[in-house]
């Protein structure tokens, strides 16, 4: 029965379980396989044909465990690849940039609408497109913060360093009146605190996480997807092409649960 099937998750690495978590906060019932290609990350600086060729490996992983659903959770593979995956599956699909879209305009009252993400998510201007296709009146300013990332993968974020980067990296932004910004990476969540105290409580940050559970919620609505099997505890499960007990120590950390992580086969990961 394919509503008992798991949702799967893929993201270049541990990033997208900030999406996971809010999935699994807000469809407690379900059950999840995420795959994190860590091994191969960060996605957000390498060139598209590779960040297209990894990302359709991890989901044929996931098609081959015969997934109900597939999420991808990370925003440089779904500025790349979207359009491609809808086109050439008959799976639901969702990622998280159209959610995030939508949570901002829902919030903004200006309609000066701020996008931070990876260099290739604000390159693709996959944001900008989505928000300009829901309302082409907005006002868009679009910037990369190439040095979040390794902010939140160095476990950096306690330090005056990080505040510093944050501070000088989105100062071009403070001169454009935004009154939101989305959060178009899934590592600046964890980042959250700090890019609010230097941009100013005025300015409504986005966590496109949160939206997109939300939708994915709806879509199981609207075709029958929820799992009817409310009783049981599911048993997710992890994979990742990178270190299993690195993964496992930031996933029970950023989950708040035991998780039991895989290898990732080498196959699904090899390099073209
Ligand atoms: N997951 C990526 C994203 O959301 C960030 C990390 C990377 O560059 O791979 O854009």
């Amino acid at each position: 029965m394919k509503r008992q099937q798991a949702i799967g998750i893929i993201d270049s690495g541990v990033g997208g379980l900030t999406v996971a978590r809010e999935i699994l906060r807000q469809l407690p019932h379900e059950q999840i396989i995420y795959v994190g290609d860590n091994a191969r990350c960060p996605y957000g600086s390498r060139p598209t044909h590779e960040i297209r060729a990894f990302s359709f490996q991890l989901i044929q992983f996931l098609q081959n465990l015969d997934v109900k659903a597939l999420v991808i959770a990370c925003n440089t593979a779904g500025a790349v690849i979207m359009d491609e995956l809808y086109a050439s599956t008959n799976l639901p699909a969702i990622g998280v940039i159209e959610p995030g879209a939508r949570a901002a305009i829902a919030a903004t009252r200006s309609g000066r609408i701020g996008v931070i993400g990876t260099e290739t998510t604000i390159r693709t201007a996959a944001y900008e497109r989505a928000l300009k296709r829901m309302n082409p009146e907005l006002t868009i300013t679009s910037l990369a913060c190439p040095a979040f990332v390794p902010l939140v993968e160095q476990q950096l974020l306690e330090t005056v360093n990080a505040h510093d980067v944050i501070e000088s990296t989105l100062s071009p932004l403070k001169r454009e009146q935004l009154d939101t910004l989305i959060l178009g990476c899934t590592h600046y969540p964890l980042l959250a605190p700090l890019i609010q105290d230097v941009l100013g409580a005025s300015v409504t940050l986005i966590n496109s996480a949160e939206e997109t559970a939300r939708e994915l919620t709806d879509l199981f609505t609207a075709r029958a997807l929820h799992t009817d099997n409310a009783s049981a505890e599911p048993v997710h499960q992890f994979f990742t092409s990178g270190d299993t007990h690195i993964f496992q120590e930031i996933g029970e950390q950023w989950l708040g649960r035991e998780i039991r992580v895989q290898s990732l086969p080498t196959a699904v990961s090899q390099m073209d």
